[in-house]
């Protein structure tokens, strides 16, 4: 048996989560959340496993054709991711971080090399999928380096 939730009784529930997610924020009296929360959850569940299988292939020995439908699925994921990353998610304190020209920054290099990693993917071309694996290794540790406050 399947139970459909009523449309309403989702949209009391996220509106629930906003007012106590707001509530602990003023409580807390912290003008700026310390690093981690919701952004870091969408890094680890959303961006990480978008970025994994790319760096994975990029140097397998062989390609099947699931690899690659695996390569151009994770490249979608991370293509979509981008928007979100550079809006900083939905934390108040963390969307202010992202308005830094530096986060916008390299939040453009993340698109681009999110769709060069697409395009090799959807070529089915090893090396550009390599190339592109490369560089978001370079992008991701640049943000993380100017940004992720455990980034070592
Ligand atoms: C625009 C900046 C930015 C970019 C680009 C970025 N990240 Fe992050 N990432 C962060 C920040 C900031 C954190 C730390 C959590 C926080 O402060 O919200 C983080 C945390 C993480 C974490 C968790 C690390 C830990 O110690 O728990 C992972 C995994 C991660 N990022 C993966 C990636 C990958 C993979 C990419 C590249 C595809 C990437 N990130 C690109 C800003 C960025």
């Amino acid at each position: 048996m399947t139970v459909k939730t009523p449309a309403i009784l989702t949209i009391a529930f996220a509106v629930t989560l906003t007012v106590v997610s707001a509530m602990s924020i003023a409580l807390a009296g912290e003008p700026y959340l310390p690093a981690g929360n919701n952004f870091h959850g969408f890094m680890i569940r959303t961006v990480d496993p978008a970025t994994q299988p790319i760096w994975e292939l990029s140097y397998a020995d062989k390609m099947t054709d699931a690899d690659w439908a695996r390569a151009q699925q994770a490249a979608a994921n991370l293509v979509r991711s981008v928007s979100t990353t550079a809006s900083g998610g939905n934390v108040p304190a963390e969307q202010a971080r992202a308005k830094s020209p530096k986060w916008q920054g390299w939040t453009r290099k993340m698109a681009a090399e999110a769709n060069a990693a697409k395009a090799a993917a959807d070529k089915k071309d090893q090396m550009a999928l390599a190339t592109a694996g490369d560089n978001l290794l370079e992008v991701c540790g640049g943000c993380h380096m100017e940004f992720d406050q455990n980034a070592k």
